[in-house]
């Protein structure tokens, strides 16, 4: 696991964006793995700026969202489709037809998760996929006592976290407790992890995923197993971590063999 910290949650937009930059520069026809939530809400600001301004392009490129409410349709305020419309999709060059988001009204769910499964192997699997962090430690959808090989599949959310998400539903409106995600081994099998976390009440989560042990109790903590997982906090998701000053070196030398390999 590669752990940056930064300052503040700007940072960590401004370096996941750059992050997304350089994937599409270095392979314009790049499959991504996008995610939902407010965390990544700065960093879809940033891509759309940089689109608009023909910095980088999503004309060749495909993407796959990792969860959806099962049981919204796609036009529903609320449904992560619609929400990715809102703040990307809609904003930039990509091909409607390349996004893709797992489909919440499937009359059969069950055939739909192994649909998503197929359309990702056959765009050739994820390239880049961008993760936020549940204050339980989930990724996508996958609560804890996820299956840490899981592929996409309908999942039961926590209580904790339907109370997280109610912020978004008004009251009184039908709030979906059932999902549809990719697995934990889906989002293991993509080359490269890019996880965002920030704010205080993502600290103990990040904790238990980057020094808690290897397990389903933090679907995150599978990150641990990936080649090129990335994992980018601002100084308050990052505040409980024991070996921090550790980190901070490591990236700080790491940046310097960057920079003496660039300049060879
Ligand atoms: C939701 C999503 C996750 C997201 C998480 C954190 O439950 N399914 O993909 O990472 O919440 O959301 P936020 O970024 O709003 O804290």
């Amino acid at each position: 696991m590669q752990i940056v910290i930064l300052p503040t949650a700007d940072d960590v937009a401004a370096y996941g964006a750059q992050l997304f930059i350089r994937q599409l520069t270095d392979k314009p026809q790049s499959v991504l793995g996008l995610a939902t939530g407010s965390t990544p809400l700065a960093l879809y600001r940033l891509l759309i700026r940089a689109c608009q301004q023909q910095e980088v392009s999503f004309a060749n490129a495909k993407t796959f969202n990792l969860d959806e409410y099962l049981g919204l349709p796609a036009d529903h305020p609320q449904s992560y489709r619609y929400f990715m419309q809102q703040h990307l999709f809609n904003a930039i060059d990509i091909v409607p037809a390349n996004t893709a988001v797992p489909d919440g009204s499937a009359t059969d769910p069950v055939a739909a998760c192994q649909r998503y499964e197929q359309q990702i192997a056959d765009a050739g699997g994820i390239d880049l996929q961008l993760l936020g962090l549940g204050r339980n430690g989930h990724i996508g959808f996958n609560e804890p006592s996820s299956g840490l090989r899981s592929r996409t599949r309908i999942k039961t959310l926590t209580p904790a976290t339907i109370a997280d998400n109610a912020r978004f539903f008004a009251p009184g409106e039908y709030q979906p407790h059932l999902s549809i995600t990719m697995g934990i081994g889906t989002i293991l099998d993509a080359r490269k992890v890019l996880l965002l976390a920030t704010g205080a009440n993502k600290a103990a989560a990040v904790k238990a995923m980057i020094e808690g042990p290897l397990t389903a109790a933090c679907p995150a903590s599978a990150l641990q197993l990936h080649e090129q997982a990335i994992v980018v906090l601002d100084e308050a998701a990052a505040a409980d971590l024991s070996d921090i000053e550790f980190y901070r070196h490591i990236e700080r030398e790491n940046q310097a063999l960057l920079k003496r390999l660039a300049s060879q």
